[in-house]
């Protein structure tokens, strides 16, 4: 018989879990629902920390964003936006509160991991990751996995926390070279990453790859880390991630000897993610020519996207007064100089930016809409109901499919006989 991706299991240090992580997808499309149903699974699910003040104001009616914006309202009009800070107590308070609400929901024998994006530098990268890595641990994450970024100084920032040595810390590399360089900023701590996702250039979000993307194979880089994983002795899963779309592109990474796998958008159309519903029908309904790779984030990374995406084009104010979390420490963002630089037609209206978006905002709305490359098989998932839409999918239906699945076969759901309301 074929194997399946249960035959495995993932180890990290003394635990063992079902060898599916569903990868962390901000702003809140990677749900504390999404993350708990992995877990309850007996999988890895991730929360993700992205704009976390944000998140914790539409769930806990918090007034956070509000308050930001009030406090830095001097730089509104102008686009000098050196001024603009996050107040430190209460991006901690969010922080640890979403995370310690979801920790206390948590079921089953699984994890819950939290996705932390150092390019999220909110005016002050190494203050604003402190607090936020503290308030993850402190709020009882099982957790960390450190991503878009080299995170050589995020080790060092947490080696005070009473949790350090407990909590699994994971790192997101694309090469072997961003690997070693992270090890060598734990030496001096004594402190490994327990795993490492191995991110290729077929995922969602942002990609750490240049244009030259598709010059690289998930599968050869994935080889090359295990081997050094190997040969250096190290006791670090490997988890391949980006493009893994069946049951068997899994096992056959696990033949390779990753630990487990990392998957996304197969999770984009479940109705515990995050996405608006209008969204996940688009994501559905996806051809491959809409999949685009397009340098408009403002963080400096190439991102995948559909190239319907209404942030494309938006001429959007920068919003760093209630947002700002792509402003780096001397408080630029490229999306200010695009925004700066569009000129105004003749009756003084703003033409569209095309260069770059205000990810913060058209994150926040849901109006990014990134996506795995392979997002265009989403519709062979599930069914087409009378009305022309797809029938959601749940993440047990999913998470099971991976599991169970054989020979590259994609098992479709019970079938709804009209959309659910
Ligand atoms: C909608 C979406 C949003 C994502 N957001 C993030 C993110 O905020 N941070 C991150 O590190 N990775 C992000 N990713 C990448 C995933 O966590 C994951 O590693 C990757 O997409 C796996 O490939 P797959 O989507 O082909 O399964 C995102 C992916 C998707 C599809």
């Amino acid at each position: 018989m074929s194997a399946r991706l249960d035959d495995f299991r993932l180890t990290l240090g003394s635990s063992e879990y079902v060898p599916i992580m569903v990868g962390g997808m901000g702003v809140d499309i990677s749900t504390a629902e999404l993350a708990l149903e992995a877990c309850r699974l007996g999988g890895i699910g991730h929360i993700s920390d992205a704009m976390a003040p944000f998140v914790s104001d539409r769930y806990f009616s918090t007034k956070y964003t509000k308050a930001k914006s009030l406090k830095n309202r001097a730089s509104r009009d102008g686009i000098d936006k050196t001024s603009v800070r996050f107040d430190y107590e209460q991006l901690y308070e969010a922080q640890r509160r979403y995370v310690a609400h979801t920790m206390e929901r948590k079921r089953g024998p699984g994890a819950i991991h939290i996705n932390v994006m150092e390019k999220l530098q909110m005016g002050a990268p190494s203050e604003t990751l402190s607090t936020r890595l503290k308030a993850a641990l402190d709020g009882g994450i099982d957790g960390v996995t450190l991503s878009a970024g080299l995170h050589n100084g995020s080790l060092k920032l947490m080696k005070d926390n009473p949790r350090f040595h407990e909590v699994k810390i994971g790192i997101i590399v694309s090469s072997l070279r961003a690997l070693k360089i992270f090890l060598r900023s734990g030496k001096r701590l004594d402190r490994k990453p327990d795993y490492v996702i191995v991110e290729g250039p077929l995922a969602g979000g942002h990609l750490g790859f240049g244009e030259d993307w598709q010059e690289y194979h998930l599968k050869d880089i994935v080889k090359e880390i295990i081997d050094f994983v190997r040969e250096e002795n190290l006791d670090i899963a490997v988890i391949p991630a980006g493009g893994v779309f069946t049951g068997t592109d899994a096992v056959e990474m696990m033949q390779l000897g990753a630990g487990g796998v990392q998957v996304a958008t197969r999770f984009t159309v479940t109705e515990e993610c995050g996405l608006p519903k209008k969204v996940k029908q688009a994501y559905f309904e996806a051809t491959e020519d809409m999949v685009d790779v397009s340098s408009v984030s403002a963080t400096g990374y190439l991102m995948r996207l559909l190239k319907n995406s209404p942030a494309l084009g938006s001429n959007i104010k920068p919003q760093c007064e209630p947002l700002g979390y792509t402003l780096d420490k001397t408080g630029n963002c490229p999306y200010i100089t695009a925004w700066d630089n569009t000129p105004v037609d003749e009756a003084g209206k703003k033409l569209p930016v095309t260069d770059k978006i205000c990810i913060c905002y058209h994150f926040s709305k849901h109006n990014v809409w990134t996506c795995g490359h392979y997002v265009y098989r989403l519709k062979d998932t599930s069914h087409q109901l009378p009305d022309g839409s797809y029938q959601l999918l749940t993440a047990e239906h999913v998470f099971n499919d991976y599991l169970y699945s054989t020979d590259h076969k994609i098992s479709l759901p019970k079938q709804e006989l009209a959309a659910s309301a």
